[in-house]
């Protein structure tokens, strides 16, 4: 097999779909770039610090890292923090863009001493791809196999040391020998009021864009506990505040944006309120499948699965049953709507 050791096209910067190029650009102008300045997840800083400081003494590469979470909640910018602090190079690329295991072996054999490789959607790698990871991850090698049928020989090239950070919102999509080969595994949860509060000030900041408390924590509130979500609204709504001339942005400019873009007070935008009222009102309360309400929707089950359910579950506004998705007491509350008395019982 050839290995070009070349910049590789499937090194350029990922980007998901529904991100893009601008977004992605303004998102990464408002990361933040070292662990002390990260908001939120404590657990998680503070393991890693720990990890970072054991290798770094030690002047070994960070093990093999799994961060899974719901989209938006900041996976990449743990990954280049990672990078950062140990003082290493990131390459990035995703499951999808390694078409072949030549696309892989050619970044691994590229990586530099200490180098972080960040994976994201890794659990969408192709098995002939992901096989090859197995030895790189273990004994930072490669088996290749050189030629076809009886003349086939393998042959092993040893890689430098590094540091694989995996990103994935399904984890249990992953095979059990790619999971078990990372060494940490951290789950990143939905964000506390307080905590988005303060990253939507920090934002506010960075972006000159001065703003009133009580429209930082109406943004914060707004905003499904994801900081992505919350530095999208931020820039619609400074974008408003521009256009009414005003200065600060303020309380009544937060709720005329949020108004105009149909998240209500509990964040919930249209197609959240659709996936409930699908439940609620076509399908009596449930259970209905996913698949049922995708094609409702005209949305990818995926998407439905991946970026609107696990905020409604944690909200305990959905729930997944074997019979597939049922509405709560919740749900019925949030819609204003009284529960039919043969729904009830059933209800949580
Ligand atoms: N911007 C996006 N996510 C952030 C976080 N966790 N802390 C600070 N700023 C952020």
């Amino acid at each position: 097999m050839a290995i070009k050791r070349t910049q590789d096209p499937a090194l350029s910067p990922v980007r998901t779909p529904a991100a893009p190029q601008e977004q992605a650009v303004f998102e990464q102008s408002l990361r933040p770039k070292s662990l002390g300045e990260y908001i939120g997840q404590s657990k998680i800083k503070g393991h890693l610090s720990m990890h970072i400081q054991a290798a770094k003494s030690r002047k070994e590469p960070l093990g093999h890292t799994l961060l899974h979470g719901p989209p938006g909640l900041g996976k990449t910018t743990l990954a280049h923090i990672l990078a950062r602090e140990m003082g290493a190079q990131i390459r990035i690329t995703s499951g999808p863009a390694l078409e072949k295991p030549g696309d892989l072996a050619s970044i691994l054999s590229n990586l530099q001493v200490g180098d972080t490789l960040f994976i994201d959607e890794i659990h969408r790698l192709r098995p002939v791809v992901e096989e090859m990871l197995y030895s790189a991850m273990e004994d930072y090698a490669l088996d290749l196999v050189i030629g076809k049928g009886p003349t086939a020989r393998s042959m092993r090239i040893n890689l430098q040391p590094f540091t694989l950070v995996g990103a994935t919102t399904k984890p249990g999509s992953m095979s059990a020998p790619l999971r078990d080969r990372f060494i940490n595994h951290f789950k990143l949860a939905f964000y506390e009021l307080l905590e988005m509060q303060s990253i939507v000030e920090r934002s506010a900041e960075l972006l000159n864009a001065p703003l009133e408390t009580s429209a930082a924590h109406r943004i914060a509130e707004s905003s499904r506990a994801t900081p992505r979500i919350a530095n999208r609204l931020l820039r619609s709504i400074r974008d408003y505040a521009h256009v009414q001339g005003l200065g600060t942005i303020d309380y009544a400019c937060v709720e005329s944006t949020l108004l105009a873009l149909d998240i209500d007070s509990r964040g919930l935008d249209a197609t959240d309120r659709a996936i409930l009222n699908t439940v609620v009102t076509m399908f009596n309360g449930g259970p209905v499948g996913l698949s049922t309400i995708a094609a409702i929707l005209a949305e990818e089950e995926e998407t439905v699965e991946d970026v609107y359910e696990p905020y409604l579950l944690q909200q305990g506004l959905l729930q997944r049953t074997p019979k597939g998705r049922t509405a709560t007491k919740r749900t019925y509350e949030v819609l204003g709507m009284t529960i039919p008395e043969q729904v009830q019982v059933t209800l949580f």
